[in-house]
């Protein structure tokens, strides 16, 4: 019964390349939607008001507040302006307590502009003018500048009521001066825009940005005609970027499981996010950890009784999944380890273990392949799957996040796949490049070039 199982859920998140094709091929079709009218699909398709890009040029000091990954990042980056690079830049980072990603709004602001004051407070000498800052806020957000827009709803771990919205911009900027501190916001963007921005910092070649972390997302650099629901001013760059918000993607051509609906139904953000909960970290490893407790259940698959770890959401997380995936080691010791320390099942034998790694591949390698069918669904829409575009020319797609950065077998597979759905001669003109943090230094590169203060 055991092997029955492992083997429908084998089928039922296969991913043959011709189904990627329909997946990239729904992607590339919503996007359209998206873009020709407000609410036209269920990718959002966001406006971000970016429309320059970083030049080089960039300079001054700015600092920069990265929040909605795994931890929370404050910033300070000294630019050199043109030909001087970043000259230097520091940073702290924390943890937020969980209790404030469920609390209310002025909690967690008061909390993130605490924090700030604690890094300004550590300058050696304060600056001459008033202090600018970019805000990395990686939640879907109705931009109405690029300094200003509404909180559309929480993803991931937040659930924040009265948050929801409200202009996330005004809600810091009210934090911040109940801490008595002189600073102003001058750019919101989504983590997928920061490392947008940071990527094209360092490399002029870069069209689109995505994350993989705790939850998932893509931005891409549109043309401004090909955006119908854009009624402002047509920007003289002729370029605006977009953020997808791909993680709240579906399509009935993706493979999901009853672990899937499952994992939904019992989510803070039931039929929301369904893409996101197929591919990034936050989700897998409770993926896993519902499948093996089904197998515990039906088949007695660690003996007669249910550990009953097994019965608790979230418990096991997605790095210990990686590592029991990564397991070398002739008995796998490190899945017999994890097993017994997190999930208290203790003497698993091989068989049990090995069968425990078939599910963590099963299941990232059908996460890993659905984000490069998305990846490909974005050069479709660019016309950058063919190669028509250029002899010599390179595409470069920035990659940041947990999971892209720690899950080696995951990130492996998203090249080797994407690779199969371009296809070998245009796959050398696709370059993914890790992004390392870029998203916070994009941050402060956007604050600079809309910087509101005579330097
Ligand atoms: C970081 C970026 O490196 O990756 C953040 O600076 C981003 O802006 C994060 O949100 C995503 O990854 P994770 O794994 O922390 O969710
Ligand atoms: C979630 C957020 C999105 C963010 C992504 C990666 O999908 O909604 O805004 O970019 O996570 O952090």
């Amino acid at each position: 019964r055991a092997m029955e199982i492992v083997k429908e859920l084998e089928e039922k998140c296969a991913t043959p390349t011709w189904k990627l094709k329909l997946v990239a091929d729904a992607m590339t079709v919503e996007m359209h939607a998206g873009l020709a009218s407000e609410g036209g699909s269920k990718l959002k398709m966001l406006i971000t008001y970016v429309d320059n890009l970083p030049t080089g040029n960039e300079e001054g000091l700015y600092y920069a507040l990265d929040l909605g990954g795994t931890n929370f990042r404050v910033l300070r980056v000294h630019l050199g302006g043109k030909d001087g690079g970043i000259i230097s830049q520091e940073f702290t980072e924390v943890s937020i307590p969980p209790n404030l990603m469920v609390g209310t709004s002025d909690a967690l602001f008061d909390y993130i502009a605490a924090e700030l004051v604690k890094f300004v407070d550590q300058e050696n000498e304060p600056p001459a003018r008033q202090r600018e800052l970019g805000f990395t806020f990686s939640f879907p957000v109705m931009q109405t500048s690029i300094s200003s827009g509404n909180l559309i709803k929480w993803t991931k771990g937040f659930s924040i009521e009265d948050a929801v919205g409200q202009d996330v911009v005004a809600e810091l900027t009210k934090a911040i001066k109940r801490q008595g501190l002189d600073m102003r916001v001058t750019a919101l963007v989504n983590d997928t825009v920061g490392t947008l921005a940071g990527g094209r910092y360092a490399n002029s070649s870069v069209i689109a940005a995505i994350i993989l972390g705790t939850g998932t997302n893509a931005a891409y650099v549109e043309r401004a005609q090909a955006i119908p629901k854009w009624h402002g001013p047509l920007p003289t760059s002729g370029e605006m970027v977009i953020n997808m918000e791909w993680g709240n993607f579906r399509s009935s051509h993706l493979p999901v499981t009853e672990y899937d609906f499952a994992l939904d139904a019992e989510s803070l953000n039931p039929g929301e996010q369904i893409f996101e909960k197929l591919i990034s970290g936050m989700y897998l490893g409770d993926i896993v950890r519902r499948v093996l407790c089904k197998m515990a259940e039906e088949a007695c698959f660690f003996g007669d009784d249910v550990p009953p770890k097994l019965r608790v959401p979230f418990m096991l997380r997605t790095p210990d999944m990686s590592a029991m995936h990564h397991d070398s080691s002739a008995d796998l010791n490190v899945v017999g380890s994890k097993l017994k320390n997190i999930l208290e099942i203790s003497d698993t034998s091989l068989e049990v273990r090995k069968v425990v790694v078939e599910i963590c591949n099963i299941v990232a390698t059908r996460g890993a392949r659905l984000s490069a069918a998305g990846i490909f669904g974005i050069l479709q829409k660019l016309g950058k799957d063919t190669m028509s575009n250029g002899e010599g020319q390179k595409n470069v797609i920035a990659m940041d996040g947990g999971l892209y950065e720690h899950y080696t077998e995951y990130s492996k597979c998203l090249e080797n796949t994407l690779r199969e759905l371009v296809g070998e001669e245009v796959s050398e003109s696709i370059i993914i490049e890790h992004s390392n943090d870029g998203s916070g230094i994009g941050a402060a590169l956007l604050a600079a070039s809309h910087s509101q203060v005579d330097g």
